[in-house]
């Protein structure tokens, strides 16, 4: 082996840049040359790319974004892309390919791995924390960090007003932002789709519970944390729902694409800088369609269709905690 190539694709997280450094000083020490895609599958497509020697990643662990930038790339599932892909990864010489991003960015790793001779590794980065296999994905700690800071500050205003807040987190279809977002905010309620039935019964036992909370504590502040993407409209509909049946104003707010940004936490940079380094490690010992992670404090490597055939499930005794043991 001596040439490797890396590219950032889907949302971009919060530690990309700590993994990309990791993997550029790892294949330096082992003597490969590595050369840095742009804009996800795009640059792989365009042949855009530029060299990534040790000296191009200095400085950029505590960054957020990708140096690399990140894009999606709807066609790469077609025969075409995938050949064309691998008929540029031949052109460079290159022997392996590291795909640092979600479960679509992963889905494309495998589809190459069809067409392509080389090596094919996918490192789990996305702040979903969606992917089966791993127990955290790089950007996943930042992105709570990031909602429990901005859930903190609703709290001060919900509490000087006395009012219902309604926070929408990211996640695309995966309540772990939510969740741990939620119990670190000791947030009265949670909603995610993992533990979601229907919607208005899901409404009626909110206000049933914010009766409850109301005859504990008083009129108060109440703070629920929602996952996106749970009905049409999102918070703003859910807002609307509970007014209406409560009379009562609640207000929503939209966290948004604020929690894929900022500086990475350091269970990011550790975890990335782990992954970054142990993924070469296994390149060089010849894997290939697989996905390294960490489970158990272990790390392990897997076929990359692991990531996206099971569903990675919520913890439950953290569900249990907020919805039934700290619930008033
Ligand atoms: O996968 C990361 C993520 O931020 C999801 O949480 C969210 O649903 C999606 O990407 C948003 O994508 P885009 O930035 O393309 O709107």
């Amino acid at each position: 082996m001596k040439k490797v190539a890396i590219l950032t694709s889907g949302g971009d997280a919060p530690g990309m840049n700590a993994c990309i450094r990791a993997i550029v000083l790892t294949a330096e020490h082992y003597g490969l040359e590595v050369i840095g895609y742009k804009h996800g599958y795009n640059g792989l497509i365009e042949q855009e790319y530029k060299l990534l020697a040790p000296v191009n990643v200095n400085n950029i662990g505590q960054r957020g974004g990708t140096i690399l930038k990140s894009g999606r790339c709807v066609d790469f599932h077609t025969e075409e892309y995938g050949r064309a892909a691998a008929k540029n990864l031949l052109d460079l010489d290159i022997d392996a390919l590291f795909v640092i991003g979600g479960n679509g960015s992963f889905r494309g790793a495998h589809h190459l791995s069809k067409y392509y001779n080389g090596q094919v590794i996918g490192l789990p980065g996305t702040i979903d924390n969606d992917i089966s296999g791993t127990d955290a994905t790089i950007g996943y700690y930042t992105a709570i960090e990031t909602a429990l800071d901005s859930i903190d500050k609703v709290r001060d205003t919900a509490d000087a007003f006395e009012r219902i807040f309604l926070i929408e987190v990211m996640g695309r279809h995966a309540g772990f932002i939510a969740l741990s977002a939620a119990v670190a905010s000791a947030a009265d309620r949670v909603i995610v789709p993992e533990d979601c039935g229907d919607i208005e019964v899901e409404v009626d036992n909110l206000i049933e519970h914010l009766q409850a909370v109301y005859r504990v504590r008083g009129l108060s502040s109440y703070i629920v944390v929602t996952s996106e993407n749970l009905l049409p409209g999102g918070v703003i509909t859910l807002a609307n729902m509970i007014s209406e049946k409560t009379e009562i104003e609640c207000r929503p707010v939209i966290l948004g694409h604020v929690q894929r940004g900022g500086s990475p936490v350091s269970q990011d940079r550790i975890l990335a800088a782990k992954l970054g380094a142990y993924a070469v490690e296994q390149a060089i010992e010849g894997h290939n369609a697989v996905m390294v992670g960490e489970h158990n404090n272990q790390l392990v490597t897997l076929p990359i269709e692991v990531s996206w055939q099971q569903q990675k499930p919520l913890d439950k005794y953290l569900l249990k905690v907020q919805r039934q043991l700290l619930n008033l």
